[in-house]
């Protein structure tokens, strides 16, 4: 999918990963929608971006996603990309999370992400084309302690996000996941519950612009899986892919 004139939907506009990736977009020449439920940051970022349209939702909303979509379509006839940002973190050990917590990241990470795949899908399908990206983390790609709530938020994301790819081959219609690593936004500061763990703290931060990258990337590639780097890396993110199948474990029990 080509970036420039694209109609590029971004959730979780308003700080991060979200706003960083807008601005990216548009300085290639997207159309840019900002989503995401603080809305004077969403108009502040509006103003930087002469032309981008602000769109205050609730992502865990259904109703709010399909006015999103609804606005998007009236004022741009057609929506390519949808970048399925918004999400929080929950970095607390498994025998302490409260399992209300795990439910609302669950609803943000997961469930409202597929939400919104489903309410752009009948417009990208109508377009024979599309890009769909939704942000995992690669906390997702390996066991972390403390981050077992969260990380298993994303690696349903990520499953979902590997069907949905499956499921829409041969539609136009392309679903990537991107993987960011620390990255110097609000996130850690805004965590459901927990704090960042200490070895967390010792990583050097990406900025957020470089999650950006990768996301464009994604865009312009259609590649499955990309992790984030400088350059950004499409990745074989589980054995297994491609219908092979899985080697056994030759010492049981380790
Ligand atoms: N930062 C990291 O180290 C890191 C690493 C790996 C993956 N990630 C992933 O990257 C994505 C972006 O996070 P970030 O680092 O940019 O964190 P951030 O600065 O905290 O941004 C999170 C964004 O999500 C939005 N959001 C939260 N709940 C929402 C809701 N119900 N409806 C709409 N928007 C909602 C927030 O906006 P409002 O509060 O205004 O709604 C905010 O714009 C997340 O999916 C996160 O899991 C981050």
């Amino acid at each position: 999918m080509e970036i420039e004139g694209a109609v590029c939907v971004v959730t979780g506009a308003s700080s991060g990963i979200g706003a960083a990736t807008a601005r990216l977009l548009y300085g290639r020449g997207a159309r840019v929608v900002l989503a995401a439920r603080r809305a004077e940051r969403l108009e502040a970022l509006a103003v930087d971006l002469p032309g981008a349209l602000a769109v205050t939702t609730d992502v865990t909303v259904a109703e709010d996603l399909e006015r999103l979509v609804a606005r998007v379509v009236d004022a741009y006839g057609k929506l390519d990309v949808l970048v399925n940002n918004a999400g929080q973190g929950l970095h607390v050990a498994i025998e302490e999370i409260d399992p209300a917590d795990l439910r609302a990241v669950f609803e943000l990470n997961v469930v409202a992400a597929l939400v919104g795949m489903q309410t752009v899908l009948p417009v990208m399908r109508s377009q024979a084309a599309g890009s769909i990206v939704n942000v995992s983390s690669a906390t997702s790609l390996r066991i972390f302690p403390g981050l077992g709530g969260y990380s298993a938020t994303k690696a349903a994301l990520n499953m979902i996000s590997e069907v949905a790819r499956l499921e829409l081959a041969g539609s136009g219609v392309t679903v990537s996941v991107v993987y960011p690593s620390v990255t110097a936004t609000e996130f850690h500061d805004r965590l459901r519950a927990g704090h960042v763990a200490e070895g967390a703290r010792k990583i050097p931060p990406h900025p957020a612009e470089l999650v950006g990258e990768a996301i464009a990337f994604a865009i312009t590639t259609g590649e499955a899986h990309v992790l984030v780097g400088d350059p950004p890396r499409p990745i074989i993110a589980r054995q297994g892919e491609g219908g092979q199948s899985f080697p056994t474990r030759q010492t049981p029990g380790s």
